[in-house]
């Protein structure tokens, strides 16, 4: 046990918590307070914050829906594959890295798009995509991705990315934008960490199951994909040209699930955007709109961990809410973005997240929530727990990049 817990488990008197099998916990009525924990007892400082009930949070969230992260040693080592210092029409310098996180892992390709005037290093988002490196610009040196492919994107056959998917995915990620406003996008392909089948195990995982026990009860998609962005902070961190201490976690949908549970297990995320990410993200598992953790660990058996479906009948038995990866978070700003059309993501529900996050933040001493009810259609909340709605429907384009870094600029400066 580290040092600093040990100390703290003696000055606060408190032991963990044996966590319950599911069918012994109680219902809660209401969302389970984040201030409150296992044993009853109510946070009133920062220390019992950071020392009792964060750690505890962390516990419940992965022992109970994402399951754990790999527990195997890792070093990345990035090695260049591809430069074009004039990339954008002269404004971008864009880098193609294949990182391998050990010797014998697969390797992970991650693109690295910076304003190419830049004199420090610049704030840096890191985007986890549905499609490969090769979609988000139309540069002919970017490597075509190999692994599987969801087949209803352009320019992918037979689950394969073809030369004819370059740049298709440039108006969902908007480099352009990112650079003009003088930041800088990291961005790799979740399929190539995980790909997104029940049915299918590639990238990673037999490379980890070769390395550690793997139990049902261990990560799901979501958690592995939470853990790859993390190790491309590794990467990140040791770039020159990349301010870390300014690095922005993003992902759209399943993808913005991963960047909210990245942002909460990792503090080296200094502002988090996970964008309509609905149930088992940013929206209440016992919400009453939009899809339900029944219906989603039925279509999606292989996002969470195995105990997760055991709360299908039972949701109002776990004992925390979505609003706990939100209070993990605290007091680093988190944008939830939405849009109107996409009930599915149920986003009055997530602003009944963010409320009930607001009072982690106000006893860490920072303003969380800025507006009480929900903002009107294209009003950005600017708090630290920020919220954002747009017209529309379910996807993530330039209307959200311009949200995106506005608050961005807000919170961390450009
Ligand atoms: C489905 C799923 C959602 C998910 C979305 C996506 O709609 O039900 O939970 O967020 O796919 O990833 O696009």
């Amino acid at each position: 046990m580290p040092l600093f817990l040990a100390l703290s488990w003696i000055c606060l008197g408190a032991e963990p918590v044996p966590l319950q099998k599911t069918a012994d916990l109680p219902s809660f009525s209401g969302y389970p307070e984040a201030l409150v924990c296992m044993d009853g007892s109510r946070v009133e400082s920062q220390l019992a914050w950071r020392a009792k009930r964060r750690g505890e949070l962390i516990r419940l969230i992965q022992h109970y829906e994402y399951g754990d992260q790999p527990v195997t040693r890792v070093n990345p080592v990035a090695m260049p594959i591809y430069e074009n210092k004039v990339a954008l029409g002269g404004k971008a310098w864009l880098r193609e890295f294949a990182v391998r996180l050990a010797p014998g892992a697969p390797a992970l390709h991650l693109l690295l798009i910076l304003p190419a005037q830049a004199d420090k290093p610049v704030p840096v988002f890191l985007g986890i995509s549905f499609t490969g490196n090769q979609s988000i610009t139309a540069d002919p040196g970017v490597l075509v991705a190999t692994c599987w492919q969801y087949p209803k994107y352009p320019g992918v056959e037979a689950n394969k990315a073809t030369e004819a998917s370059r740049g298709t995915a440039a108006g969902v990620w908007n480099p352009e934008l990112i650079i003009d406003a003088g930041y800088g996008l990291a961005i790799f392909q979740a399929n190539q960490a995980d790909p997104d089948r029940a049915d299918e195990r590639g990238g990673l995982q037999p490379w980890l199951r070769s390395q550690e026990e793997y139990l049902p009860e261990k990560w799901g998609c979501v958690s592995l994909w939470a853990w790859t962005m993390s190790r491309m902070v590794d990467v990140l961190e040791r770039e020159k040209s990349v301010d870390a201490k300014r690095l922005i976690g993003v992902g759209h949908s399943r993808l913005g699930k991963t960047a909210y549970l990245a942002g909460a297990l990792d503090e080296r995320f200094t502002l988090v955007i996970p964008h309509q990410a609905g149930c088992g993200g940013t929206a209440p598992a016992r919400g009453t709109v939009g899809e339900s953790v029944k219906r989603i660990n039925t279509s999606f058996p292989h996002w969470f961990n195995s105990r997760f479906k055991e709360f299908n009948e039972r949701v109002a038995a776990l004992p925390f809410d979505q609003h706990a990866l939100a209070a993990l978070i605290a007091p680093r700003p988190v944008l939830f973005s939405n849009a109107l059309e996409d009930q599915w993501a149920n986003p009055d529900g997530q602003f009944n997240m963010l409320q009930a996050a607001d009072p982690v933040y106000k006893l860490l001493g920072v303003e969380g929530l800025a507006a009480r009810t929900k903002p009107s259609l294209n009003q950005l909340s600017a708090g630290r727990l920020g919220y954002w709605e747009r017209p529309g429907k379910h996807e993530m384009n330039r209307t959200d990049w311009k949200a995106f870094l506005e608050y961005t600029r807000k919170h961390l400066g450009s």
